[in-house]
């Protein structure tokens, strides 16, 4: 059996000086401070989007204590697994992939068939469920720290998110978003910059990328996330792996 996970956890006032410490910081002085805390309970959850991609760059090269998991929905583009395949094989990591529980894909498949998600936000979610929040879940089993490649304006439902929180919704794990105050430019610079092998995707007006049939690309000068769950309102916008950030929304909302 495997050591049941020490969780290390702090105080609201502890976790606020924290936070404070890193306003201006890099996102390598964060990854570093993670990796030096937690590893090697610690992982980045990746879906190898255009932050994603940043991150396990600079996880490779100053924190490779952290691990990196994705969560293979089975619904996602080729173009997902083949930069997943890439940058397998550029940084030499491992990536720890976790897949939907198989019973419950075809049992969903059995009764609603195969876009049950188009039909409503509670269909869309009980999906988003099996198909990747389970997963999340077993995944954060064995961990005391996860990471993110979350930014704040990135949606309205992200504007107050922290480098450091505390995930209620998930055991009250501590969950680390290094890139919280970049900018979608700063992402692609830093791309760029670096020659990190990106989703092409990216290239073909797809700014934020998810399942295959739940994304698409945008037109003119539509918002980055307007290809998501095209179907629904920004303020519905998170599939469960985020729920902080949608509290912390209806607080604001409040
Ligand atoms: S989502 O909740 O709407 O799907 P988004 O695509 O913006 O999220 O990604 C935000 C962060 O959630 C990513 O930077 C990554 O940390 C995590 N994430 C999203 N999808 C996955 C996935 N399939 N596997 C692992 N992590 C993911
Ligand atoms: Fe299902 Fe779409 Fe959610 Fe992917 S994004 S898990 S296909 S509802």
């Amino acid at each position: 059996m495997a050591d049941a996970v020490i969780r290390k956890t702090f105080t609201p006032e502890e976790l606020e000086k924290i936070n404070e410490g890193f306003v201006g910081k890099s996102p390598e002085e964060i990854l570093k401070w993670a990796a030096d805390t937690f590893s090697p309970t610690i992982g980045f959850a990746s879906s190898f989007g255009a932050e994603d991609v940043v991150l396990v760059e600079m996880i490779a090269r100053v924190a490779p204590g952290i691990k990196v998991f994705t969560l293979d929905t089975g619904r996602l583009h080729d173009e997902t697994y083949e930069v997943m395949e890439k940058i397998r094989y550029k940084y030499d990591i491992s990536i720890q992939s976790y897949f939907p529980d198989a019973t419950k894909v075809e049992k969903l498949e059995r009764e609603k068939g195969f876009y049950s998600f188009r039909d409503s936000i509670e269909n869309r979610k009980e999906c988003c469920n099996i198909r990747k929040v389970e997963p999340l879940h077993r995944a954060l089993g064995e961990l005391s720290a996860w990471m993110t490649g979350l930014r704040r304006d990135q949606a309205v439902t992200r504007a107050n998110t922290q480098p450091v929180e505390i995930d209620e919704a998930n055991g009250g794990l501590i969950k680390v978003n290094p890139l919280v105050e970049w900018t979608n430019d700063q992402v692609w610079e830093y791309i760029k910059a670096n020659r990190v092998p990106y989703n092409v995707l990216h290239d073909r007006n797809f700014p934020s990328i998810g399942c295959a049939p739940c994304t698409r690309a945008i037109e003119g000068d539509e918002d980055i996330r307007a290809g998501r769950w095209w179907w629904e309102l920004p303020e519905y916008k998170e599939c469960g792996l985020h729920p902080v950030q949608m509290l912390q929304l209806e607080e604001q909302q409040r």
